[in-house]
């Protein structure tokens, strides 16, 4: 890591913790859209447990688990873990959902083929730099059991603020406080390697919109 991608980490942390602490449950109680139709693929694969990356205050975490799936919910944000928990005892789903606090920067704290499925609604395109995307990437690939599923979403150099705001190098500018790494069709191709990739979709959240695709591909069996 260079000493601005430490810096950028470290800020882009600080920053999280703060937005959770001062808006709790941020994103509403609601599951996104990408967790209501990953639900559905991942029941048609047959997975039963599902690790989360970048949960935060856990709208999708809690969903898939009052779904019935297992679910291990990880973040950078011990705030926004610990409002998930809150949620996760108060909705009684909190025998099915564990919470580690863990950057996608470090190695996954998992052993080898032990999950079913891998989801990850807008947290590849956080301040990582494309290294550490194709890192993350092949930790996904490690802890995937064979045949194991992954869901991603990511916002893409066709949003509003791409190419805006304070740039940082390698497709990340900075709005607001929260840094993004705008993602090219190449990258995502990129990621696909040694994959089997079953879908590539566009589509919008949010009220500026936010432009992103979501992206599903599985490990051979
Ligand atoms: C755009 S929010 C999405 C939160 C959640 N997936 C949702 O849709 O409700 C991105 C999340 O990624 C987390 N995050 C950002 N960078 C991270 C990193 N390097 N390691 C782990 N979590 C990170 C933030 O704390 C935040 O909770």
């Amino acid at each position: 890591m260079t000493e601005h991608e430490r810096e950028l980490a470290d800020a882009q942390r600080e920053h999280w913790q703060h937005t959770y602490t001062a808006h709790p449950g941020m994103y509403g109680e609601q599951p996104s859209a990408p967790a209501i139709h990953a639900a559905s693929v991942f029941r048609a694969a047959q997975v039963r447990d599902v690790l989360e990356l970048g949960a935060g205050h856990g709208r999708d975490a809690l969903y898939f688990a009052r779904e019935g799936f297992t679910v291990q919910a990880t973040d950078f944000s011990p705030v926004g873990l610990r409002q998930l928990r809150y949620a996760a005892h108060e909705q009684g789903v909190a025998d099915r959902i564990t919470t580690t606090v863990h950057d996608v920067r470090e190695p996954l704290p998992l052993p080898d083929a032990c999950v079913d499925a891998v989801f990850a609604h807008m947290l590849l395109c956080m301040a990582l730099s494309t290294r550490e995307i194709h890192a993350l990437v092949g930790e996904v690939r490690r802890v995937l059991r064979p045949g194991g599923t992954f869901f991603y979403t990511v916002r893409h150099t066709g949003d509003a603020h791409y190419g805006t705001g304070i740039a940082h190098g390698d497709d990340i500018y900075e709005h607001g406080g929260f840094a993004v790494h705008y993602f090219t069709r190449d990258l995502v191709d990129a990621l696909a390697g040694g994959w089997t990739r079953r879908e590539v979709h566009a589509f919008e959240e949010g009220d500026l919109p936010r432009r992103l695709w979501r992206i599903t591909q599985a490990l051979p069996r």
